[in-house]
């Protein structure tokens, strides 16, 4: 009987941390690095520009046949035409590439509600749109810059040249790219034994002097953007460049690929190894994924619902036979209202750690010096002392070295509340989000 319960708890904690990471999930949505909406006019809501722009932002998403990371479309007629340039790091594999821009465009949309043209990006791409031909135009604004001081250079001079000669020697190389590719990377020997690793591509559809121009406009903003700091990159809308002290980008997409040439059998180019890899490695994960998290929930479903209907089916006849040792026990882990208030400065927002699917949590200190973690059920969860006074004895039994222990609990008038013992910095807190249902 105490061991289905027991599992029956179990289930109910796996719910509701199925629940808490669905609840989470906002929170990993990707933030924009860097974006602007250009105020150059507005379109209105449900007109054909707004209709054209959703149809271009989506079409660049399923597009599968561009695999060189620049997208180019334009979609509707006349003045309602929407043009848009989208370019991803020329060292990322094409479904990385298609879920960033689509990622990016969402953001995009969504921060510059009705601005005829935007410009913004992610880590890994930028993606703009208006509502003129921005098709082999190269143009410098609107500008941004990103950098990272964890980190400022001793010898700034000393850095400063060998950034300077590297970010030159790429400036060219990426400007002798073809229509498809106009990137380069590169590393040169900095001091104090340091090495800078930089990458750097403009919009294939620049000419040559055009992306040299571009990359020589954008290096003119390292004094204001990057300086002494260990890594930085200065995007335009038609180039961009980024340096770092790690190598943080795949040499081995270095190479450009042979174009395709219609007087070759090989009508199809192949893609670097690397980027064919990358594309392997995941479909695999997305299959085993697939198949393995619907039969890993249907199967514990199944146990849940086996369970619960055995608890049920036991517990009426079994409910009166209470023991009462069992409840003498968990008369001594009740704690008085008062103590955990005065633990938690009267539950301040201060000392709030979180909030999880059942109530919030908070941290605090008891008299006795001793840090402890605080769930405040919410107070609709309407439950009766004896099924309270259960439920803790439960968990109380189930010390497990993987979880939090639990310290004692409080039940008065509204108040359902649970204490654990804090383990600072530790991901266990985190299972105390998720720890009890009731
Ligand atoms: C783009 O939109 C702005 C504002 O609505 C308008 O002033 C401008 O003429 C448009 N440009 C073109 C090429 O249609
Ligand atoms: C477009 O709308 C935004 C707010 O929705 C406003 O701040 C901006 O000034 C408008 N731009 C023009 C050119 O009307
Ligand atoms: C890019 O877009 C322009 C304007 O829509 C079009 O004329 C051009 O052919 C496109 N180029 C490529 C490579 O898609
Ligand atoms: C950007 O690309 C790099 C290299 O492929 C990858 O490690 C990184 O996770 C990507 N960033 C995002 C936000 O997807
Ligand atoms: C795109 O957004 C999803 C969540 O909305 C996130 O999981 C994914 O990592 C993002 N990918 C990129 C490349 O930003
Ligand atoms: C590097 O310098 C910047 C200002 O130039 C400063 O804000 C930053 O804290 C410094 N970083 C370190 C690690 O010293
Ligand atoms: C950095 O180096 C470049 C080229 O060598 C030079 O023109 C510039 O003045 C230097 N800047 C600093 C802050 O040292
Ligand atoms: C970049 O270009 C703008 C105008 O196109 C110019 O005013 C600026 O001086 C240029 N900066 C450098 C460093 O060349
Ligand atoms: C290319 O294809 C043609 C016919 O389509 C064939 O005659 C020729 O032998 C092929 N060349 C090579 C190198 O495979």
């Amino acid at each position: 009987m105490a061991s289905s319960r027991l599992l029956f708890s179990l289930c109910l904690l796996f719910v509701e941390v199925l629940a808490l990471a669905k609840a989470q999930q906002p929170a990993d949505q990707p933030k924009m690095l860097y974006h602007d909406c250009v105020g150059k006019g507005n379109y209105t809501t449900n007109s054909a520009y707004q209709a054209n722009l959703n149809q271009l932002l989506n079409s660049i998403y399923t597009n599968t046949e561009i695999n060189n990371g620049f997208y180019n479309f334009s979609y509707g007629q006349d003045a309602d035409t929407v043009y848009s340039i989208a370019l991803c790091r020329p060292d990322i594999s094409p479904d990385v590439c298609r879920v960033c821009i689509r990622n990016a465009s969402d953001l995009l949309v969504r921060l510059c509600p009705n601005f005829v043209e935007a410009i913004g990006g992610l880590d890994n791409c930028t993606v703009r749109y208006t509502n003129r031909s921005i098709f082999n135009r190269m143009e410098k604004g609107p500008y941004f810059w990103v950098y990272d001081d964890r980190v400022n250079v001793s010898d700034v001079v000393g850095f400063n040249q060998s950034r300077m000669t590297l970010l030159d020697r790429l400036r060219d190389e990426a400007a002798a790219g073809d229509s498809r590719y106009k990137k380069a990377m590169g590393q040169i020997a900095a001091p104090n034994f340091q090495t800078i690793y930089a990458l750097v591509q403009c919009t294939p559809d620049l000419s040559a002097s055009e992306c040299r121009d571009c990359l020589y406009n954008a290096s003119g903003l390292i004094p204001e953007c990057c300086k002494a700091r260990q890594g930085g990159r200065v995007i335009y809308p038609s180039c961009n460049f980024r340096y770092e002290i790690d190598r943080f980008y795949d040499p081995s997409t270095n190479s450009i690929p042979p174009p395709p040439d219609s007087t070759s059998n090989n009508t199809v180019p192949s893609p670097p190894a690397s980027t064919s890899q990358g594309k392997k490695g995941m479909k695999r994960n997305v299959i085993i994924i697939i198949s393995i998290v619907p039969i890993a929930i249907s199967v514990i479903l199944i146990v849940c619902v086996c369970i619960f209907l055995r608890a049920r089916r036991k517990q009426k006849g079994e409910e009166e036979a209470k023991d009462l040792n069992e409840m003498e026990d968990v008369e001594l882990l009740q704690l008085d209202f008062g103590t955990v208030r005065a633990a938690t400065g009267n539950f301040s927002e201060d000392n709030k750690l979180g909030q999880g699917g059942f109530g919030v949590v908070y941290k605090g200190t008891l008299t006795s010096g001793q840090d402890i973690a605080v769930k405040r059920l919410s107070r609709a969860s309407g439950q009766g002392e004896l099924e309270f006074k259960n439920e803790v004895m439960l968990v109380a039994k189930l010390q497990h070295r993987n979880l939090v222990r639990l310290l004692g609990f409080c039940y008065e008038k509204e108040e359902r509340i649970l204490v654990y013992e804090f383990l600072p910095n530790s991901s266990l807190n985190n299972l105390i989000f998720g720890i009890f249902v009731i």
